[in-house]
């Protein structure tokens, strides 16, 4: 198959690109390297193509480049992640993550692609009064990055009801493992922590560490996103979460890591508790989680060691 990943570069991206480059996919990268970066792509650039690109009008859709022709599938990962660089920078996000994915959505329609999938984020369902999350329930999104991957979730739905486009909207719950440390100062809690390890550091934490997340180990993640392709699907438009389906408190993953911790204000942007419905995708997809959070911080933290060592 021919598929196209926007956001190949970056740390879910890549770890999507080289799963799909050992079933021999043809894989096409769109990337502007703004957080993604070309040591991800270390096993899999001598196999695929890479357009350095912005996901702009301009830069793709006003000529769109002859190699995409014939796509099959697209993976939409590009985006600028993180929720405090959406709230010091809501335009510069809003142009990642919802031009962008009006733009990737516009080049699906063009290229009449077989399946589109959207990469989006439990952070659309904001403060919710019950748990586990599911997919049904009114979104309730908190900071502007979350109101963009819900415009992305819009954007999608509008353009499979009005062209007929099967689009599968994937949720992600709080991603983690190798290649996390992407460019910049806005990071993931964990990769936070591993810096903080590394300078001899406490692990700060905002708040009492009681909020709660559902940390999902990445290759259950990518395991899941493939399954999408093959997947029958009964209606042309669908969200699923992947998620570990477990709820673990920051406090609890802090003592993972063995280190002493700093308590900071919290933040009033933050969601407090998370934890994924994976009914949906369970019955649809036929995956579930593989990882315990154990087994992956074990992994993450070996990964860490030698890339630390080696870097
Ligand atoms: N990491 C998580 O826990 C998590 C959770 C939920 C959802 N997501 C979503 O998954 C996707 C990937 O996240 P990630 O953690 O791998 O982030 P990342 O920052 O590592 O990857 C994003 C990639 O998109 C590229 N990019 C950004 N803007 C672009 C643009 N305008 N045009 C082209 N490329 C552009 C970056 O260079 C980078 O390679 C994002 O859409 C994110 O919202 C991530």
């Amino acid at each position: 198959m021919k598929i196209l990943v926007t956001g190949g570069a970056g740390f879910i991206g890549s770890h999507l690109v080289d799963a799909l480059v050992k079933q021999n996919h043809n894989v096409i990268i769109i990337d502007n390297f703004s957080t993604g970066s070309i040591k991800n792509l270390e096993k899999s650039k001598t196999k695929v193509k890479i357009l350095n690109l912005s996901l702009s009008i301009e830069k793709v859709l006003k000529r769109i480049p002859k190699i995409l022709k014939d796509t099959d599938y697209i993976f939409h990962l590009a985006a600028l992640p993180r929720i405090e660089r959406s709230i010091d920078d809501p335009i510069g996000t809003h142009q990642a993550n919802v031009e962008g994915t009006i733009v990737a959505l516009e080049l699906a329609r063009q290229l009449k692609i077989k399946r589109f999938f959207f990469i989006s984020s439990s952070s659309v369902y904001g403060i919710q009064k019950r748990l586990p999350l599911f997919e049904s329930l009114q979104p309730n999104p908190q900071n502007p990055y979350a109101y963009q991957k819900l415009m992305g979730e819009y954007y999608s739905k509008i353009y499979s009801q009005t062209y007929n486009l099967e689009i599968i909207i994937f949720r992600l719950f709080n991603v983690y493992g190798p290649r996390m440390f992407s460019k910049g100062s806005y990071k993931l809690v964990f990769t936070k922590w591993l810096e903080q390890i590394k300078n001899k550091q406490p692990l700060t934490i905002y708040g009492k560490g009681d909020q709660t997340r559902d940390f999902t180990y990445i290759t259950d993640v990518v395991r899941g996103l493939i399954l999408g392709m093959t997947t029958k699907l009964r209606r042309p438009f669908e969200i699923l979460n992947l998620g570990g389906g477990q709820q673990k408190s920051i406090r609890e993953m802090a003592k993972l890591f063995k280190s002493n911790v700093q308590f900071l204000p919290p933040r009033p942007y933050e969601e407090k508790f998370k934890k994924a419905d994976i009914n949906k995708a369970k019955k649809l997809l036929k995956w579930r989680p593989i990882t315990s959070i154990d087994e992956g911080i074990k992994k993450l933290l070996n990964y860490h060691t030698i890339y630390s060592t080696t870097r």
